[in-house]
Formats: C-alpha cells, structure tokens, sequence
C-alpha cells in the first residue's frame, strides 16, 4: 500500500494552446516527453468527441514516441472504442463525456450504465488494456465499478477542490471513505482533477492512493516557472502528503 504515488501529467492544454491557431506549435508530444525528463511516471490524454485539444495523430505520435505509460482518456462511445482497442494504449479512463462542458463535470454513472459499461470494460480488459473507471467519491460507484471487473477507478476530486472549510473537508472524507473501499474490494485507486499545490497534499496523503493524475495546473503554471520546476514542486509536495502516512502510523 505504500509504494511511491505516481503522477500523470494531461497534456491537453499543450494541445488547446496550439489548436488556437491551427498550426502545430506548441506540440504536446513535445511537452510529453518534457515531463518525462522532469520525473512525470505517466501520460494522459484525453481524445474528445469534439477533438477540441488532443488529435487522434497526437495519440499516434505519444505512442510512438513516448516511454511513458499513456493514459488514454475517452467517452464510452463505440466511435472511442474502435480507437482505444486499435492503438492499445498502456491505459484507458472512461469518463463521461458532455459537447457543451468545459471539462469533465462529474463522474461516471457506473451502476446506472453498467449494461452499457460493461462490453466496455470487457474489450479493453482482454487486450491487456488497464481499464479506469472515473467516478465520484461514492460508495455505490466504488461498488458498481468493482462488480463491472474494472481493475482501476479514479476518484474525481474536483468537488473537493472547488469547495472550501468544511464542506471541503467532507468532501475529503467521502473521497477517503470510497478509496478505502475500493482497495478493499481489490481495485488500483486513482484521483484526479483540479488538483493544484494547495489541494494535493491531502489527497497524496491517502494511503489507498497510488496515482495522480493532473493537467490544467500544471500547464497552466509552466508558463511562468517552467514545467521542469511546476513538476518538481507538484512532486514534493505529493511527497510532503506522502510522509504524512507513515506520521500517522
Ligand atoms: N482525470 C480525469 C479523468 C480528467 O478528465 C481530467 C481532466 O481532463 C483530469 C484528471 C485532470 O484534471 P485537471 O486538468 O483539472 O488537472
């Protein structure tokens, strides 16, 4: 349980910044294998319906040039299936998918959609794809995705971040409360979204927890210090809440 906590960097916004323009520059893969130097244990990207950052070439180009495991985060629609089980990436997060949000609003309805999840998880699974489910800290999620035979969830921590005082503070406990409970059922625990160094330390600081996964902050503070340092920072203070574990102990 207490391995290192791996970190995956979302490079969509590299590819948001270019496609504002058109062209190729600045390109992601580049970005990509940036993070890879600056100590990153992952890639992750997600391919929307609306192709609105990551391109289907920009999947291509990670595989081909990265030695990161990538993280291929797509909606369950036969359209992204096709693709994930075509390009076989290390990894897959289903997550739900709206055209009009800005990003990824809530989690996925796993009991609800389980029918429809299921030949889903199934495909990926079978051609040794590890299969994310990403769902709100909620006990019946954790379930649903444990039964469905998903081998991973990503707790969507963006709740968590949004909020402040105590009902933060709530919301931390749901997230500790669903991630116990996966690991007791046997799934890897991930989390992720809207995390920034003021909110990571108490999410690294959960034992269950094996990996981060973290975008728009890190980009976003790229531009004024570097993503070298953003990353070496993120990865202190990952570790700060880390050492926290063994404190408690
Ligand atoms: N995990 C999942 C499943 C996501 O959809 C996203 C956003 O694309 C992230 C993590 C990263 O969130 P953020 O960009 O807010 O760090």
């Amino acid at each position: 349980m207490m391995s290192k906590l791996r970190l995956g960097v979302n490079i969509d916004h590299v590819a948001t910044i270019r496609n504002a323009r058109g062209g190729v520059h600045p390109d992601p893969v580049k970005l990509a294998l940036m993070a890879e130097r600056a100590g990153a244990d992952g890639i992750t990207a997600h391919l929307r319906e609306d192709r609105r950052h990551i391109s289907d070439m920009d999947i291509r180009d990670l595989l081909k040039e990265i030695s990161l495991p990538l993280n291929l985060e797509i909606a369950p629609t036969p359209e992204m299936l096709g693709i994930a089980l075509n390009c076989r990436p290390n990894a897959c997060c289903i997550v739900p998918e709206k055209r009009k949000e800005l990003t990824t609003e809530g989690g996925l309805d796993v009991k609800g959609l389980y029918t429809h999840l299921l030949p889903y998880v199934e495909k990926l699974m079978k051609v040794g794809c590890r299969v994310s489910l990403f769902i709100d800290p909620d006990l019946e999620q954790v379930k649903a995705s444990s039964e469905i035979g998903a081998s991973t969830i990503e707790i969507h921590t963006g709740q968590y971040c949004d909020l402040s005082g105590g009902r933060r503070q709530e919301e931390l406990n749901r997230i500790i409360k669903a991630a116990k409970l996966g690991h007791s059922l046997g799934l890897e625990i991930h989390a992720g979204h809207g995390l920034n160094y003021d909110t990571v330390e108490d999410i690294a600081a959960i034992p269950e927890i094996m990996e981060l996964n973290i975008g728009h902050f890190l980009i976003g503070e790229a531009i004024f210090f570097g993503l070298d340092s953003t990353i070496i920072k993120m990865r202190a203070l990952m570790d700060k809440g880390r050492s926290r574990i063994k404190k408690n102990k």
